[in-house]
């Protein structure tokens, strides 16, 4: 027999039929059970409200696996395998005396209990207070919850302080599932394991950051969530923001989390607040209207199922981020996010500056600077834009543009690339917080956040719109073009 070499773990998940469970969830951990992750004794508790028996739950959950794993990598045996850890309650979250059941499951096992909360953040607090009165939980247990960590500095205080009433720090894991991404993590490595980069990645070096995360899809049927939240709570100020930190943190002086996450929040503290006088300058928000997403035509934002015609809600967010200190001064990081753009496209471009005395062909002096291109999704790779020679007699001292490239599924023999939340439930049951968010960095981004919210809230100025299918606002070009740059793809 296999040997499964994860440890040994009590699963017990609330929310098991809801969206993010079974399209993100369960597929994960079937991954994980293929992989031999999953220790042989390791159970899963399913809680939801569906009037199913554990045989239904079952049923439904396989359906979806089936639904989001790829074809080539389903295997029925494996997950008949896999559906047999999981046992299914029918729950209702709020009556306290409902968790005894709880208890009965988990002396039937033994492993490290982990509770993954896949559910409106609003019910977190009631949860953990029922898991404590219920003596459902100790201090070993280990709680999972989602963003969005409130709507804001203060909602986000009130949801955890409810957390700690129950639960220390350490045993709390915040997803923001952009940390859990291969190319995310490889930030690390790339910036602290290659002292080429390390040597050069300050305001000496780096003219600007630019930072992409688009997509092409609209709200897909989650308007009611969307419309109160907006791009800026629901992307800058968890992924856009920790992609900032990773970019810009200081050498932590090791891997631990807390290293990892007490470099991240100097990064967030140093961010200068966008402020009154810099809203026209450092700030573009957008709404889309119709137009086409992949050849087909698509509505606008407000002609979406649900909508309400009068919303001024933002899809689109470009801003010009900049960092008081050291390492990053005059050094802006144009961030762009976006739904209904061109395409699904994330990734972070690294602009040096010129070389500081240029002795080749003036004629040539337009060719670009060095660039570092990490590629976060799709085509997950590196590729770092340098001059060359051009080849030929008759070139001289031509120069030449060209990539050194690293693709990821080349260069690692097409190895599949784990899906994020795989990598974060391995290490959910590692105990390994480093891929986590804690408390100060949700709240010192939701500081920042809400200054610019509150800021443009007074500005009283609605979205631009821009048409589905382009890249957002043309102030969003204007925004960069008047600082002499270009986002990548216009160059
Ligand atoms: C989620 C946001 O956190 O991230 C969604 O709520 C967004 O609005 C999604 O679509 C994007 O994630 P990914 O992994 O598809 O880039």
């Amino acid at each position: 027999m296999v040997q499964q070499i994860g440890t040994r773990c009590d699963l017990i998940m609330f929310g098991a039929l809801g969206d993010l469970a079974q399209r993100k969830l369960f597929p994960a951990l079937y991954q994980l059970e293929c992989a031999r992750l999953l220790a042989r004794e390791t159970r899963i508790l399913a809680l939801a409200r569906s009037e199913v028996d554990t045989d239904g739950a079952r049923k439904r959950l396989a359906s979806r696996i089936r639904q989001h794993v790829r074809e080539d990598e389903l295997d029925e045996e494996v997950l008949a395998g896999f559906l047999e850890r999981v046992d299914y309650l029918c729950f209702d979250f709020g009556d306290e005396a409902g968790y005894a059941p709880l208890n009965e499951w988990r002396r039937r096992g033994g492993g490290e209990l982990i509770v993954y909360m896949a559910t409106p953040p609003s019910l977190y607090g009631m949860i953990a207070r029922n898991l404590k009165t219920g003596g459902c939980c100790n201090e070993s247990t280990r709680v999972v919850v989602e963003k969005p960590i409130g709507h804001d500095l203060e909602s986000s205080r009130v949801i955890n302080d409810q957390l700690a009433e129950v639960f220390n720090e350490n045993q709390l894991f915040r997803i923001d599932h952009y940390l859990g991404k291969e190319t995310v993590q490889n930030l690390i490595a790339l910036r602290f394991a290659n002292n080429l980069f390390a040597t050069q990645w300050n305001q000496n070096h780096i003219s600007h950051v630019e930072i992409t995360v688009a997509e092409s899809v609209g709200i897909e049927g989650r308007w009611g969530y969307f419309d109160k939240a907006g791009q800026m709570r629901d992307m800058i100020q968890n992924h856009l923001l920790q992609l900032l930190c990773l970019i810009a943190m200081d050498p932590p002086s090791d891997l631990s989390a807390d290293s990892i996450r007490d470099e991240k929040v100097k990064v967030l503290k140093a961010l200068r607040p966008i402020t009154q006088d810099l809203m026209e300058t450092h700030l573009v928000r957008g709404q889309y209207t119709a137009g086409t997403s992949d050849g087909k035509p698509v509505p606008g934002y407000l002609e979406e199922e649900d909508a309400y015609k009068g919303s001024s809600t933002e899809t689109f967010v470009a801003l010009k981020a900049e960092i008081h200190n050291w390492r990053w001064s005059g050094v802006p990081f144009y961030i762009r996010t976006g739904k209904r753009l061109p395409e699904k496209l994330s990734q972070i471009i690294i602009h040096f500056k010129p070389a500081p005395h240029y002795i080749f062909d003036p004629d040539q002096k337009h060719l670009a600077n060095n660039k570092l291109i990490i590629r976060l999704q799709p085509d997950e790779g590196m590729s770092l834009q340098i001059l060359t020679k051009d080849q030929g007699l008759d070139k001289g001292m031509r120069l030449r543009q060209g990539p050194l490239e690293l693709t990821f599924s080349e260069a690692f023999n097409a190895q599949r690339i784990p899906d994020a939340y795989e990598r974060l439930l391995w290490e959910i049951m590692k105990g390994n917080q480093y891929l986590f968010v804690r408390r100060d960095e949700v709240e010192y981004a939701w500081r920042w956040v809400d200054q610019v919210i509150s800021n443009w809230e007074d500005h009283a100025a609605s979205p631009k719109r821009y048409a589905s299918g382009t890249w957002g606002p043309v102030a969003s070009i204007a925004m960069i073009t008047r600082d002499g740059r270009s986002w990548y793809e216009d160059v």
